[in-house]
């Protein structure tokens, strides 16, 4: 499946995520976003996350590489960025191996570096930029 859409369009990719979750009964979904940077991954996870809670502010994880989202209904939404991992055997000492699949929905920007942690299903979505406010978003 593939959308072209503007920042304001955004819900149209999520809605179709959030069905595919719902519909393939994915008890802990974890989605892997790639693509350039500026590409939009982190403006589709804002979008993503507010779908559940509409009040929470979403940014970049930056210190601990990971951001948490509680959506009040006993869910987390957990927010990777490993743009700043340098080596696989760093991920070890970080344990997010007990997320990814194992709890809540996880989101991970620049997690080619730890794709051998990514072996069950997962739901990938490669971002695009077509123009100034445009981007291509595939989902696989
Ligand atoms: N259709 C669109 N979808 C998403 N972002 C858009 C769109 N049009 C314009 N933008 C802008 O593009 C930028 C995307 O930045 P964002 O931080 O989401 O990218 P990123 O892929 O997470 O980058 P990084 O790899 O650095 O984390 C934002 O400034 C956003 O406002
Ligand atoms: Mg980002």
């Amino acid at each position: 499946m593939e959308f072209i859409c503007k920042q304001s369009e955004l819900e149209i990719p999520v809605k179709f995520i959030r069905e595919r979750i719902e519909q393939k009964h994915i008890a802990f979904p974890v989605l892997l976003l790639s693509g350039e940077m500026g590409s939009g991954k982190t403006t589709f996870t804002s979008t993503f996350v507010k779908s559940y809670n509409p009040g929470v502010w979403v940014n970049s994880p930056s210190f601990n590489l990971m951001n948490e989202y509680d959506l009040q209904n006993g869910l987390s939404i957990y927010h990777f960025d490993l743009y700043r991992l340098h080596f696989a055997d760093e991920l070890e000492d970080l344990g997010f191996e007990e997320y990814w699949g194992k709890r809540g929905i996880s989101i991970v920007e620049w997690w080619e570096i730890a794709k051998d942690y990514f072996l069950e299903e997962v739901i990938q979505l490669e971002f695009s930029v077509v123009d100034e406010f445009t981007r291509k978003i595939v989902v696989k």
